[in-house]
């Protein structure tokens, strides 16, 4: 907490004066959980100007298949074109606003709007409108598409004209990605929580591992966050070094990038960085982040051995991914309002496994299910205390809350920089 992100002054008062409320190294005021015109600067500085994960490139193979995704009022198909390119639009025909679709996903041969039949190619354009008068210019009746990039397999969009370059963000996180195969990947399970807590307060919870000890029995067995460095004892330190050892023999793109003990560091607010890939070590015993550390399904992408610990991806403002040698587990957010987040938790496996033959629920699940809804009841604590006129920000920790506290310097940066 020494370090300071680059200075930047809202235009709006109330922002600058917010901004300025909170103490530097302590949790934020209780109005930035509070605050409905912060809220809406939110949504403009943040949701609607950086890059959102959307989903997998896997969940719509072939030309024509589709699913939509609501952010606010606003709602998107992404749908795959003729030319086999990913585009998102609006679900808003051009005639009189109807939605094209209500189905969460699907597979279509054109849009075909139920009010009037305005029909639209799979690229987006307006292609028959009949009873409409001669002349009409369809060439302008396109639907309003939103940009999007894709990445290892992974799906992202962003609503602002001019959003932050993506290409850092591809190079940055490709690499470590793609032997993962998103792409040869399958949904083998996703479950939808709404979670009553600012959406703050779940990367908040993210970015520290203060609280796994006592409540995160299952995943500090196999995962050396808890440990900062410093604080490995004789024995870690020796079994960190074993594993680091074996790890440098393994191919260049599954090598151990975290050498570590605690959180890899992120964001990194001085340089305004959203993203980050990193592979991490898992502990003796564990390959695969499951709860007897037994591989729970085959192996995915281009995966040879189970030795390659686990891949963490993360992207602000809305996801984050731990993926073992033979399955993903990947967490969206989306804010509803204030205090409450919808949180999509994903479980992602090789498209060729089937499910009994070579996985089981029962057995890929719990691991991340019992982690998520472990850190879910917490936010909704935490929501509910800082709810209490006697709430007051504390001091952060910062030996184990660094990268809380680098979160939160992100966030204001994201809020004072937007005119
Ligand atoms: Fe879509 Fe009329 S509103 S065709
Ligand atoms: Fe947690």
């Amino acid at each position: 907490m020494d370090t300071h992100p680059p200075t930047q002054t809202s235009a709006n008062p109330h922002i600058r004066q917010l901004v300025a409320s909170r103490q530097e190294g302590y949790a934020l005021p209780r109005a930035f959980y509070h605050d409905l015109a912060l809220y809406a600067h939110e949504s403009q500085s943040i949701w609607r100007n950086g890059w959102l994960f959307a989903g997998f490139t896997c969940q719509i193979p072939h030309p024509g298949d589709f699913f939509t995704l609501n952010v606010e009022d606003d709602t998107l198909i992404i749908l795959r074109g003729d030319d086999e390119q990913i585009r998102a639009f609006h679900n808003v025909c051009t005639h009189r606003g109807t939605l094209l679709t209500t189905e969460a996903h699907g597979s279509v041969r054109a849009l075909v709007c139920p009010y009037h039949q305005w029909t639209f190619t799979r690229q987006g354009e307006l292609f028959h409108c009949s009873g409409m008068q001669e002349g009409l210019d369809k060439s302008r009746l396109g639907l309003h598409q939103v940009q999007l990039e894709t990445c290892a397999g992974l799906i992202f969009l962003s609503f602002a004209h001019q959003p932050p370059a993506f290409e850092p963000a591809r190079q940055s996180l490709a690499p470590l990605a793609m032997p993962q195969g998103f792409e040869r990947a399958k949904i083998a399970w996703s479950k939808r929580y709404e979670v009553k807590a600012n959406w703050k307060l779940i990367w908040e919870n993210n970015r520290e591992c203060y609280h796994c000890n006592v409540n995160h029995p299952q995943y500090i067995k196999s995962n050396f966050d808890i440990y900062e460095d410093g604080q490995l004892s004789q024995r870690l330190q020796e079994r960190l070094a074993v594993a680091l050892e074996r790890s440098k023999n393994e191919d260049d793109e599954l090598a151990i990038s975290h050498r570590q003990g605690g959180l890899a560091t992120f964001p990194d607010a001085e340089h305004n960085i959203w993203y980050a890939a990193n592979r991490t070590l898992l502990t003796e015993g564990y390959l695969s982040e499951s709860l007897d550390g037994q591989r729970v399904a085959p192996l995915m992408g281009t995966y040879h051995d189970e030795r390659g610990g686990v891949l963490r991806l993360r992207t602000l403002p809305n996801f984050w991914c731990h993926a073992s040698c033979d399955h993903a587990v990947t967490t969206h957010l989306l804010p509803l309002d204030l205090h409450r987040t919808l949180v999509r938790v994903t479980w992602l496996v090789h498209e060729e496994a089937q499910v009994a033959r070579d996985y089981t629920l029962e057995k890929l699940l719990p691991f991340w299910q019992l982690t998520s809804e472990q850190d879910w009841g917490l936010c909704e604590r935490v929501q509910r205390g800082v709810n209490s006129s006697a709430y007051l920000p504390g001091p952060l920790s910062i030996l184990r809350e660094y990268n809380l506290d680098a979160f939160l310097r992100w966030y204001l940066f994201q809020l004072s920089s937007w005119k």
